[in-house]
């Protein structure tokens, strides 16, 4: 049986593949409007509304908890890690920008084309190479700590939300991202 922090991590890593597939239907919407179609514009602001309330709202936090707890717990494991939650920040802040150009669009108002690939590409990039990143360092670090010093992490009611695209629990506010998943 795994125990709380194993789930934990598997859980995080759930997410990673969930946002993979995320990330991916984003980037088919850049690749439309690239092709001088307009993308389905509510569905992208769908999928920014889903990365606000679930990745930056619940995953990352997370993840800032397991950082700490590996700068607290094992500073020897933590040695030469980047900075987690400032890169959550980072990534929330190119989210928001990307978000505003969509809402002004659906308002009528004119964002240029170039503008809003841009803001798609270096979004999904960026996300894209912070997750691949902490699978590759961050995730072996806290396997290794949670191997060694099966203390709890506490991760409190606030973050035990079920991502509401992947794991439903009431109607899904996210119609459209559901619909174009099982269309692929
Ligand atoms: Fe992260
Ligand atoms: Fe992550």
């Amino acid at each position: 049986m795994k125990s709380t922090n194993q789930l934990i991590l598997s859980e995080l890593r759930d997410d990673h593949r969930n946002m993979a597939i995320i990330l991916d239907l984003l980037e088919e919407t850049a690749a439309t409007t690239k092709a001088g179609n307009d993308p389905d514009f509510l569905l992208i602001e769908e999928i920014m509304r889903y990365m606000m309330v679930y990745a930056d709202a619940v995953h990352h936090p997370k993840e800032d908890l397991i950082f700490a707890e590996l700068q607290t717990h094992r500073p020897d494991l933590a040695e030469g890690l980047d900075d987690v939650p400032e890169d959550h920040w980072l990534i929330a802040a190119l989210g928001t920008r990307l978000r505003s150009d969509v809402d002004a669009i659906i308002a009528g108002a004119a964002v240029r084309r170039e503008q809003l690939i841009g803001d798609i590409k270096q979004y999904v990039k960026r996300l894209r190479s912070h997750m691949h990143w902490e699978e590759d360092d961050l995730f072996p670090r806290v396997d290794k700590m949670i191997a060694e010093d099966p203390h709890g992490i506490d991760v409190g009611d606030s973050l035990r939300i079920k991502d509401p695209v992947f794991e439903p629990e009431i109607e899904s506010a996210f119609r459209r991202v559901m619909a174009s998943l099982q269309d692929r």
